[in-house]
């Protein structure tokens, strides 16, 4: 038994990262799943969503096969978030509907995996409350699902399996992509940024860069398979490559090799505007098939709660990046994160907020209500904001931040923007995609245009969505 540790867990030592390239199942536990039914449930980001591609990849070689209700699966795994609260209620609800599953149908496994499996506080809990659950592993060790599965099987005990250390680069897992158009491609993994409210730097370690060649062979692979877009993924893809030993490679660099390859569109999530380059602006500018999109985090207007939250830029130096990036890139999407209610917000500091939504002008945001996290340096901090102020602070967010998202949307009113066409709409008759600026968009199209990249005009929009025509 591996149980997590946050101590090791925030450790950052200077020692080179291990690139893991012997993945593979050994033949007795090929087995283990025929004829069985298997059910993964992802919550929260891109990452445990491309995470849990290679999860069901992983069960899929074991012999499992998919299905999309859990009250028919042999096995059922939850994929986990830790980064606010909610994530985790709704983790623990779901908990409550296996168990009653199980005491129906004893012969069920069930895991849980992902973020909440590297938190100390969830596995202990997991441990003297949720004795059902037959296996947890966490984000560094996703590779060893195989054993962890066949041992919890076995020997009929809770089997828990998380390190906390650090963590290796594991490549060559296998995958199976949910999307047949647009992929997931890990740039780095973990982040050393420590901002004072967030979880990640303990749950996902310390900040790893994938090597250049391995992740240019995969985007080379997606094109062979038809993919049309990428979007790079890491929690703070601006810092990637800082941690190479002897290597002076960017997100820049990386971003015109991948480029190079031709592949149609190309997005990368998320920006730290710390670490933002003028670099970057002319290596969005000058790249075509680099797409016009920015999600670039403020989280606070206010220079002291941006101290506090140990950002290390201010409202003036975010400001200054965003003008550049509207000036040299007239149609950049710029989306943002933003958390009210941190701990010593004070009614002038949300204003602050509010101010530079004005200013911003944000396409779109994300908001959310500060959520305290257990180990982070934030969860220390005295806050005395009432649970209605929080609500109301949130509200008023939404509707600013709402009419700047229905004004950028109304700005394409009449005008030709390309669109994936990915599925079938939910509208009758119509298919959905997203612009290059990754604008949900419904279209009026045959289902033959699926998978391909098509201009359209847009002929009405709404706060959150556009619609439109094929544009011929
Ligand atoms: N409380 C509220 N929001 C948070 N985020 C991260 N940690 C917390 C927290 N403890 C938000 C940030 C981040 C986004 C992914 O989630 O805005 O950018
Ligand atoms: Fe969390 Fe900050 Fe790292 Fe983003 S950059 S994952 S908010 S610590």
């Amino acid at each position: 038994m591996n149980v997590p540790n946050y101590k090791d867990a925030k450790s950052r030592e200077k020692k080179g990262v291990n690139i893991l390239r012997d993945f593979s199942i050994e033949d007795d536990k090929k087995k283990i799943g025929n004829n069985k039914k298997y059910f993964i449930k992802t919550y929260g980001c891109q990452m445990n969503e491309r995470d849990s591609e290679s999860i069901g990849a992983i069960l899929e070689e074991m012999g499992f096969s998919k299905v999309d209700d859990y009250e028919v699966a042999d096995l059922i795994l939850l994929n986990t978030c830790s980064i606010r609260e909610n994530a985790h209620n709704k983790v623990f609800g779901m908990l409550g509907r296996i168990k009653r599953l199980k005491e129906a149908n004893p012969n069920v496994i069930a895991g849980l995996c992902g973020c909440m499996a590297q938190e100390e506080v969830v596995v202990n809990d997991i441990m003297n409350k949720y004795k059902w659950l037959n296996f947890v592993f966490g984000t560094h060790n996703i590779h060893k699902l195989p054993t962890i599965l066949s041992e919890a099987l076995e020997n009929q005990i809770q089997n828990i399996d998380v390190w906390s250390k650090e963590g290796d680069i594991v490549e060559g897992l296998p995958v199976k992509r949910d999307n047949n158009y647009k992929a997931w491609v890990n740039i780095m993994y973990g982040c050393d940024k420590f901002c004072t409210y967030c979880i990640v730097p303990y749950t996902r370690g310390k900040q790893r860069s994938r090597l250049k060649e391995d992740i240019l062979s995969e985007v080379k692979d997606l094109i062979n398979d038809g993919y049309k877009e990428i979007t790079l993924l890491g929690q703070n893809v601006n810092a990637y490559g800082k941690d190479f030993e002897n290597i002076e490679y960017h997100l820049e660099d990386l971003l015109v090799d991948v480029s190079k390859t031709g592949i149609e569109r190309i997005k990368f999530i998320t920006s730290h505007p710390w670490d933002f380059t003028d670099g970057m602006v002319d290596v969005i500018k000058n790249n075509k098939n680099i797409n016009p999109f920015v999600h670039l985090p403020i989280q606070s207007g206010s220079n002291k709660i941006l101290k506090l939250m140990g950002r290390k830029y201010t409202k003036e130096k975010y400001l200054e990046l965003v003008k550049k990036i509207r000036e040299n890139i007239p149609n950049c999407v710029i989306t943002t994160d933003i958390i009210v209610a941190f701990p010593g917000e004070t009614r002038e500091d949300f204003e602050e907020s509010l101010e530079m939504v004005n200013l911003c002008e944000f396409d779109a945001a994300f908001t959310f209500i500060y959520s305290k996290r257990a180990g982070t340096p934030a969860a220390k901090m005295e806050c005395d904001i009432s649970k209605e102020e929080k609500e109301n602070r949130l509200r008023e967010l939404n509707q600013v931040v709402n009419k700047y998202s229905l004004e950028s949307n109304k700005k394409l009113i009449n005008t030709v923007v390309p669109v994936l066409l990915e599925s079938k709409s939910e509208k009758v008759g119509m298919l959905m995609g997203y612009t290059d600026t990754n604008k949900l968009i419904n279209v009026k199209a045959s289902d033959d245009y699926i998978g391909s990249v098509v201009d359209v005009k847009v002929t009405n929009v709404r706060t959150w969505s556009l619609d439109g025509e094929l544009y011929e």
